[in-house]
């Protein structure tokens, strides 16, 4: 039988190379529009913004923003540079847009939500149905019959989620379901509808957003006695009942003087991500003593422990800090801690903080990741450079005569994250060098 035989041009070392670099460089060009800026040099974290850097993780960093905030210029020029998320931190939730029945108000929601989108960053929907009485408005408080109440949430989330249709692709489908600082469930109104309310809150989200993520929120589950346990339980009964949710949000509000247990913070995220969800860290605050002069060093240790203990856990895909300002934390008018709590990474007067340092120098030196969450574009970008990279390279091995090609040595590192085919700890990764593609649009 005749050997099969190679056009020389394939085995020409020259052209191989060229055309090697030609790729790799059309390749580059296309994902990294948007990463980081030339100025940015991750081994002298001054020079980058903390979303540059995060960028680099597929990590969304994330801040809140009030509407009065995104229009003054102190607030919004720091946010849109520094971050690549926003919460709404009052705007959307059911007293900010519906607090009389029928007068709906999306105007401050709007304006974040535009802001968030001059600025390219994703925006996370907070909150549909939040289940803390003390936040729900008084008329939806005084609706007695359950049917009566479900119509009631039916039409709030339908009327929100259409409004924000294209615009808003993430959202707190349910926010506190537990008690606060307990296990069992929330005294909340909504409870009254029955076990299933839940459930049926995702799966009416999902019928109007398909393309939606859906998050569960939650309070205290890093500090609360046995509060990640009950969580736990109650995800894992939604997700063996094919209840579509995607991820498990945990506020990580801290307590003042608390030390954070990195391995037991990263199994509890863990635990999340083996059950197939994506985990996010989404209300992130660390208040301090009044009168402890090393206070902001023992502050920006706890930042940096947060922020690395996600970065260690495939499927822990944002940080979103409670606040931008020490000047404007809802800790100061809370009533727990003693005041000022100074809980942020911005002091009063705008200027970073340690903690600022801290979070920007994790970013910096932690090895980066392979996209999770990040654009599809990026995903096609990463596997296109290794396929162009494995071509040349089985161009370049002499060929055998009589086989087509040699095996590529180049293999798929690290499958994209499909959480359900790992089994439990499986999420704990470890750090790995390397440099990865960005996610060019926020979304
Ligand atoms: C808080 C806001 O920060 C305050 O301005 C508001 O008065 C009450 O709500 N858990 C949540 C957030 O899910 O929505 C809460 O935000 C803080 C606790």
């Amino acid at each position: 039988m005749k050997s099969r035989s190679y056009p020389s041009s394939r085995t020409n070392p020259i052209r191989v190379a060229i055309l090697l670099l030609v790729s790799v460089a059309m390749v580059l060009l296309t994902v990294d529009g948007a990463g980081a800026s030339p100025a940015c040099n991750p081994r002298k974290p001054a020079t980058c913004t903390l979303r540059e850097l995060a960028d680099l993780h597929s990590l969304r960093i994330g801040s809140t923003a009030e509407p009065s905030e995104v229009t003054n210029p102190a607030f919004a020029s720091i946010l849109g540079r520094e971050f690549n998320s926003l919460t709404p931190e009052n705007a959307l939730k059911w007293y900010a847009t519906q607090s009389t029945v029928g007068t709906w108000d999306f105007t401050g929601a709007d304006a974040i939500v535009n802001y968030a989108s001059d600025n390219d960053m994703s925006v996370r929907g907070h909150t549909l149905v939040w289940a803390q009485d003390t936040y729900t408005p008084a008329w939806v408080r005084a609706i007695s019959n359950p049917v009566d109440l479900r119509a009631k949430v039916n039409e709030h989330i339908t009327t929100t989620m259409n409004h924000f249709a294209g615009r808003i692709h993430r959202w707190d489908v349910v926010n506190e379901p537990l008690a606060t600082f307990g296990t069992g469930p929330s005294s909340s109104v909504f409870w009254t509808m029955g076990p299933e309310w839940i459930a049926d809150a995702f799966r009416l989200a999902r019928s109007l957003d398909a393309d939606a993520e859906l998050w569960l929120n939650e309070y205290g589950s890093d500090w609360v006695p046995g509060k990640h346990e009950a969580l736990l339980e109650l995800v894992a009964g939604l997700v063996a009942d094919g209840v579509p949710i995607d991820g498990v949000g945990l506020q990580t509000h801290r307590l003042p003087g608390d030390q954070l247990d990195t391995v037991r913070f990263g199994e509890q995220l863990a635990d999340f991500t083996a059950l197939g969800l994506e985990v996010a860290i989404t209300e992130l605050d660390v208040p301090v003593s009044p009168d402890d002069p090393s206070a902001f060093q023992k502050q920006a240790t706890e930042y940096a422990k947060v922020v690395s203990t996600c970065l260690r856990v495939t499927g822990c895909v944002e940080v979103t800090v409670w606040g931008l300002t020490d000047g404007a934390t809802w800790l100061d008018s809370l009533g727990m801690f003693p005041t000022p709590t100074r809980p942020l990474l911005f002091d009063t007067n705008f200027a970073p903080k340690p903690a600022f340092e801290a979070v920007r120098r994790v970013l910096a030196t932690a090895a980066p990741r392979l996209p999770v969450t990040g654009s599809r574009m990026t995903a096609v970008a990463t596997a296109g450079l290794l396929l162009i990279v494995g071509g040349a390279f089985s161009l370049i091995r002499a060929p055998r005569p009589g086989l087509i090609a040699g095996p590529s040595p180049v293999r798929p590192t690290r499958a994209r994250y499909v959480g359900r085919a790992q089994g439990p700890r499986a999420g704990v990764r470890s750090n790995r060098p390397g440099r990865y593609p960005r996610p060019r649009k926020h979304r």
